[in-house]
């Protein structure tokens, strides 16, 4: 259904903004798209992406008054000042993920809040394969979740504003909380900075929830990705994330767009457990494209600024809740301690 037309304000245009701008194209709503950044390249690539020269500029000074909500990509190290003085202002948030980079700052932000959406940029939540898998468990048809298994790495930059946790884990950590229905309780992770920057180039987490299933995610930037990836041209990524449950499981290629539906579990046969495979299901044929996903989260953004539904990843939860599980994944590495919540 076609949206009506709003001025947006978007903060920051870099790797991620073309893939932004054409989600507004297809939403039809891109002649309201106004675009700020203090780079000079971003702001000319921009224009030769076909922003008109009046709604290109350096600050939001002159763009903020007339925006109707406001979209922040600035790299995650600039949120806090970008953000800060946006909160209390009524106008609707979209923040790029994660919401801040440390957790002192995403509460700084959730304390300045005043009556306004605000919505964490996390994308799967708006990926159809993901969508369909959260229906499966939600449904009960994959039984008790007992296991998430993710893995989302491949030779890329070290980006200059986070780490792999930051950037890539804090993905399928959400993807991990949003399927399981709660946050985790203790967290266990390893973390490298083989560059020497400051931030983790390889991660490997364990997330334990409440109801006693685990999660373990691999990230990385340093070992081998099986695709090119279709966001960042020249990097290789792997980006998997399978759910087991007691009564099936879901496996996700997000870069072949596949998924797989086991109809499985174990039974005991003659005093061994054994698999009762019934079969398995690929459901879904087309590939995904990730403006299409974007433009699925901006939908919803709109749809909550509207009233029309409830925020698809909010600021306590995936704001604040995801600052509180990073914040232990970095104490838990630091300490080479398991750390609760
Ligand atoms: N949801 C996703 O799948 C996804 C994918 C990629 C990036 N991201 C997130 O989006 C954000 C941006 O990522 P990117 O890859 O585009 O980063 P980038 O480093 O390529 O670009 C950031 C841009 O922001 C500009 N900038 C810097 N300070 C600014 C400020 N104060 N105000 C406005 N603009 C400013 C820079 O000049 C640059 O053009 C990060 O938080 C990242 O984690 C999310």
């Amino acid at each position: 259904m076609t949206k009506p037309a709003r001025n947006i304000l978007q903060i920051g245009f870099g790797n991620f903004g073309p893939t932004h701008l054409a989600a507004w194209r297809s939403l039809g709503l891109a002649d309201g798209l106004h675009v700020v950044d203090p780079s000079d390249q971003a702001r000319q690539r921009c224009r030769d992406l076909g922003l008109p020269e009046d709604r290109v500029g350096a600050s939001p000074e002159g763009f903020l008054d007339r925006a109707d909500l406001v979209v922040v990509l600035a790299p995650t190290d600039r949120h806090f000042e970008v953000c800060q003085p946006l909160m209390g202002s009524g106008k609707p948030l979209f923040i790029e993920k994660p919401m801040t980079a440390t957790l002192e700052e995403a509460e700084g932000l959730a304390d300045l809040r005043g009556d306004q959406t605000v919505q964490v940029g996390f994308y799967f939540r708006a990926h159809p394969l993901a969508q369909r898998v959260k229906a499966e468990v939600d449904s009960g048809v994959l039984g008790d979740l007992r296991y998430i298994s993710a893995r989302f790495h491949g030779f890329k930059r070290a980006r200059g504003d986070s780490g792999v946790v930051g950037n890539d884990a804090v993905h399928f950590i959400d993807q991990a909380n949003w399927m399981m229905g709660a946050l985790p309780k203790a967290v266990d992770a390893v973390t490298r900075d083989h560059f020497g920057r400051g931030y983790d180039d390889l991660a490997l987490i364990r997330l334990f929830y409440p109801s006693g299933a685990l999660a373990h995610i691999e990230v990385g930037c340093i070992q081998p990705g099986r695709w090119n990836d279709n966001i960042v041209p020249g990097s290789t990524q792997t980006k998997e994330f399978v759910v087991a449950g007691s009564e099936g499981a879901a496996e996700i290629d997000y870069q072949t767009s596949e998924l797989r539906l086991h109809r499985v579990h174990h039974e005991l046969v003659d005093g061994l457990w054994r698999p009762n495979n019934r079969g398995v299901e690929m459901p879904h044929g087309a590939i995904v494209e990730p403006h299409d996903v974007v433009a699925g989260e901006f939908a919803a953004f709109l749809d909550a600024v509207d009233g029309k539904a409830p925020v698809l990843a909010g600021i306590e939860e995936c704001g604040v809740g995801m600052a509180r599980v990073l914040d232990a994944v970095h104490r838990s590495a630091a300490s080479e301690q398991r750390v609760a919540l």
